[in-house]
């Protein structure tokens, strides 16, 4: 089932029809789960709820304690999780998920339209810069990075290379966050126009420039950082400050630091 057709089946049968039993829930989940992203606990659910993402199905082992959770910690998602979550025995729900987040809270969301995320990618004027990370090798990283590319209200996140930017883990890392931002894979030659700042302890330091909001802010691999693909796009070498001795930052405290130099000269 492609995402699409997951979508179609979403909103021709949803929570309240068909899995609105713990049987029709574990069918439907079956149904759903290869087509669908996985959301993994209360907060994920939570922001995708609140991005507007199209949720299928919600379970949980407890529907009560889900409730009072979004009471008391996100009221505004209440009423959708009360309309959206199944009730199906921890035994059960075990044997849906890889492991069972501590907040007993699962739910498929369907995926969003790569078509439509490479449009608002490549939309101008952009309203703020686009992250391309080269290459990354971290899944909690990438995600980690998509959770402030989404705090920060960047444009999308783009990765070059083989990892998947729709991981589970990823999608885990983000805490549903990808609804709230484009994430999309593509090549370096694939890249939206914009002026690329490539960040590299090598260049000149940031704090000697402004960026831009139609930026492409590109970081390099964990492992051996800007590409030389990467490096031949760039129209700026740019360093964050860093004592001599220490060779680089982590990269998703890179692309903090970064996105935090972004808005702060917004302001100016
Ligand atoms: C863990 S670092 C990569 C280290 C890698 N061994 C290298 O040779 O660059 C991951 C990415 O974070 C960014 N980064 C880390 N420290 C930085 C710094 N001081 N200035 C600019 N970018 C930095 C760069 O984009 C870098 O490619």
């Amino acid at each position: 089932m492609t995402s699409d057709e997951a979508g179609q089946t979403a909103t021709t049968s949803d929570a309240a029809g068909q899995a609105a039993t713990a049987d029709g829930a574990v069918r439907r989940w079956g149904e759903l789960s290869t087509a669908c992203v996985l959301l993994d606990g209360f907060h994920a659910v939570k922001h995708a709820l609140r991005f507007g993402a199209r949720i299928p199905l919600v379970v949980t082992s407890d529907k009560a304690a889900a409730l009072d959770l979004a009471a008391q910690l996100a009221p505004d998602v209440r009423e959708g999780l009360a309309a959206l979550a199944v009730e199906i025995p921890r035994e059960i729900l075990r044997e849906l998920l890889p492991r069972v987040h501590p907040t007993g809270v699962a739910a498929l969301a369907v995926r969003p339209e790569r078509a439509a995320n490479l449009a608002a990618l490549a939309r101008t004027p952009r309203p703020a810069p686009v992250v391309v990370l080269d290459n990354p090798r971290n899944l909690g990283n990438a995600g980690a990075v998509i959770r402030l590319a989404a705090g920060f209200g960047a444009t999308g996140v783009i990765t070059t290379g083989t990892l998947d930017p729709w991981h589970p883990n990823v999608v885990r890392g983000a805490a549903g966050l990808h609804f709230a931002t484009a994430v999309e894979g593509l090549t370096v030659d694939e890249l939206p126009d914009g002026p690329v700042y490539a960040l590299d302890p090598e260049g000149e330091d940031i704090r000697t420039r402004r960026l831009p909001d139609d930026a492409l802010l590109a970081f390099g691999s964990e492992r051996s950082g800007i590409s030389d693909e990467l490096r031949a796009r760039a129209d700026e070498l740019v360093s964050l400050p860093m004592r001599p001795q220490v060779s680089s930052y982590n990269l998703a405290t890179s692309v903090g630091m970064t996105l935090f130099h972004w808005s702060a000269g917004a302001r100016l």
